[in-house]
Order: structure tokens, then C-alpha cells, then sequence
């Protein structure tokens, strides 16, 4: 048998090559680090995500070796596939700057800038996008389109204001339950994320949706305002779990397990277990599973350096040690900026903090007249 002919693809001038039927996204993911786009909607794991938020777009300079016009617009990397001798760009390009730059406006001007309050503040991909791709203000005068809280079954909360309808929630009930029981309802302005007569979603695998959903519209009601994501540690954990592979991420603080995630890789989806299947985790371990000793602790997880996440981090941390406190003789850094002894200022024998009222000419030092 031949071996399957691949395909070149150039992004961002790094050239590798790829089978034919990968996506640009995907070409340009094996190749990693910011020549990624961004994807809001795309979920690697998800049968015919992507497409809907525009957040992957970039520039296509050359078709193919056989064809080399250029696209005439920008595309969708997650939805189109490469051609031999294709060219891309995607930061490189200053028109895919300014139209991501525009795509995170749009995005923005429903979405409530309600961070320091939501729980997914620290690991929301629209956040991450905002700050990466986004324009410090919006041209947006309108009042924010909002919606109630819905309770989606005993576990999950819908925040609908908070929704971006990237679809990932839709097609995860659709493809990992055996029911599909919530969709999105209405069109434009009115779309919404719902379950059909408020039907409750207790389906074994439902609690996924928090893990796909990459902004805080979906938040696992167990652990909604316990803690901010940043103060917790994540290790990687597992048990011995009937309904699912039982690899999970616990996100502890101290010995209390404030929440259980499926574990995540680079791009913020969930990872493959050793089966090559990807490591959706049942709503027993996620919701159910609370206390340390029902896991087995393998220790802690990897996370990017540049999440805020890797602030609180305990791996490999390394103190620099103290050398001031030596060198000055035990003195504490602190009392260096002891102005009562330094000032040349005021007066010796008074001390700025301790006076009554405000300091006048009495509080400060004579100036010299030449
Ligand atoms: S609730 Fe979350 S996952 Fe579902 S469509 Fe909205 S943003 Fe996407
Ligand atoms: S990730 Fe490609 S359109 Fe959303």
C-alpha cells in the first residue's frame, strides 16, 4: 500500500506538513504556540463544532501549489481544510489583528464584564481573548441584552446573560447523552440556550457542559462562589469509577476538594485517557465526589505557566533566597524607608504621622536661602 501522500502548509512562515482533510486550526496547533488562533467554538472532541464565532479567522495568501490566488477573504481556520502548498497567515497578518480585534467586540457587547464576580474569572477563554486580541474600549451604547438564571437540573446553572452560543453545550448533550434535551431556542438577539419545558438535564454525562463551555455561562452549582479558581490547587486524581474512566483534576485547597474537573490539555479541552477516547467524567465523581479520600491523589497538574492559575502553584517553586536582611545586618527591608531618621525634611523630632492636623511650615525643616 502507498503511504498517504501529505499535504505542505505554511503558517505564519513555518512550514509542516499534514494529511490532507486537517483543518488549518488543527495545522497550525501541531505547529503550537501563538500561531494558533484562538477558537471560541471550535472543540476538537465535538462532531461539527466550529464555525459559529469567528474567533479562528485567518488570512489565506495562497490557495495552493496548483492554484496559488489568494482566498479573497478571511476564513474560518477551523473549518477549512488545507490544500498542498497553502499559505496562511494568522499574526502575521495585520488584517487578522484587526478583524479578531472586531470579533472580540462583538462578542463582548452582550456579555456582561461581570469577572471579579464569575466563577470562571482565571480560566474563561473569553477573558484570555479579550485581553490577547481585544481593544481597551467598545463603541457599544446600548443596554446588554439579559436573562434570568436558569437552574438546569440539581447541578448546573445557566447564566444565559453570560452565554457567547458557541453551540459546544449543544453538541456535548447531543453527542455524549442519549437524549438530546436542550438546544438553542429563537433566533438573533433572542437566541438562547434552554431545555425544553424547563426539563431538567440528569443525564449520566451532562456535567460536561461546565467543562466545554468557555466562558461562565454554565457553573457547577457545587461549587459556585466557594472560592476563586487562582487560590486552589489542581491535582490530578482518580478512583475507581464504574460509569467513566475515573481520571479526573481536583482542585483542592488545603485537604478539601472544592471541585472536580475532567483534566484539560493545552487548548483547554478535555483530554484523551490511555485509550486514545477522550476523558469525559460521569456526574457522580464530578458532583458527588467531594471528599480526598475518594480519590487516589497522583499529584499535582501541570498547568501553563501564563495562567493565573500557576500564581498559587506549588511545583517546583523555589524561594530566591533572602539576602538584604543578611547583608544589613538582620535589619528588615521595611524599616530602610524609616523617614523619621532619614528625612532631611521635616524636623527631627517630629513625626509625620503622629501630628494633629495638616504639617506647616513649624513641622518641616528651614529652607536654606543663598
Ligand atoms: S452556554 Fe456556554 S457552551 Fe453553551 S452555547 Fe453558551 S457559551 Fe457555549
Ligand atoms: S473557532 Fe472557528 S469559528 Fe469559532
Amino acid at each position: 500500500m502507498s503511504e498517504q501522500q501529505l499535504f505542505k502548509v505554511t503558517i505564519d512562515n513555518i512550514t509542516i506538513e499534514v494529511a490532507p482533510g486537517t483543518s488549518i486550526l488543527q495545522a497550525a496547533r501541531s505547529i503550537g504556540g501563538d500561531v494558533a488562533p484562538p477558537a471560541m467554538c471550535f472543540y476538537s472532541k465535538l462532531q461539527g463544532s466550529g464555525g459559529k464565532c469567528r474567533t479562528c479567522l485567518v488570512e489565506v495568501s495562497k490557495g495552493s501549489e496548483k492554484d496559488p490566488r489568494p482566498m479573497p477573504k478571511l476564513v474560518a481556520s477551523c473549518r477549512t481544510t488545507v490544500m498542498d502548498g497553502m499559505e496562511v497567515k494568522n499574526i502575521t497578518s495585520p488584517k487578522v489583528v484587526d478583524a479578531r480585534a472586531g470579533v472580540v467586540e462583538f462578542l463582548l457587547l452582550n456579555h456582561p464584564l461581570d469577572c471579579p464576580i464569575c466563577d470562571q474569572a482565571g480560566e474563561c477563554h473569553l477573558q484570555d481573548l479579550g485581553y490577547e486580541h481585544g481593544k481597551a474600549g467598545t463603541r457599544y451604547e446600548f443596554q446588554r441584552r439579559t436573562f434570568k438564571k436558569h437552574d438546569l437540573g440539581p447541578y448546573i446553572q445557566l447564566h444565559m446573560t453570560r452565554c457567547i452560543l458557541c453551540y459546544r453545550c449543544v453538541f456535548t448533550a447531543d453527542q455524549l447523552t442519549n437524549s438530546r434535551e436542550h438546544g438553542v431556542l429563537s433566533r438573533g438577539d433572542h437566541s438562547e440556550i434552554a431545555t425544553y419545558i424547563e426539563k431538567s438535564l440528569d443525564n449520566d454525562f451532562i456535567g460536561n457542559v461546565i467543562d466545554v463551555c468557555p466562558v461562565g455561562a454554565l457553573t457547577d452549582k457545587t461549587f459556585r462562589f466557594k472560592n476563586r479558581v487562582w487560590f486552589t490547587k489542581p491535582v490530578d486524581a482518580h478512583r475507581d469509577c464504574p460509569t467513566c474512566s475515573g481520571k479526573a483534576q481536583l482542585w483542592m485547597r488545603g485537604d478539601e476538594v472544592f471541585r472536580v474537573t475532567a483534566r484539560k490539555d493545552e487548548w483547554g479541552e478535555v483530554k484523551d485517557t490511555a485509550d486514545g477516547k477522550p476523558g469525559w467524567i460521569c456526574n457522580e465523581c464530578r458532583f458527588e465526589k467531594k471528599a480526598a479520600n475518594d480519590w487516589v491523589i497522583e499529584g499535582p497538574s501541570v498547568i501553563n505557566r501564563h495562567s493565573v492559575i500557576a500564581q498559587g502553584h506549588y511545583l517546583g517553586l523555589k524561594k530566591p533566597e533572602e539576602t538584604i536582611v543578611k547583608v544589613m545586618s538582620g535589619q528588615q527591608p521595611r524599616f530602610f524607608m524609616d523617614i523619621h531618621d532619614v528625612s532631611g525634611v521635616n524636623k527631627p523630632n517630629i513625626e509625620l504621622s503622629l501630628i494633629n492636623g495638616p504639617a506647616t511650615s513649624d513641622v518641616f525643616n528651614e529652607t536654606k536661602k543663598d
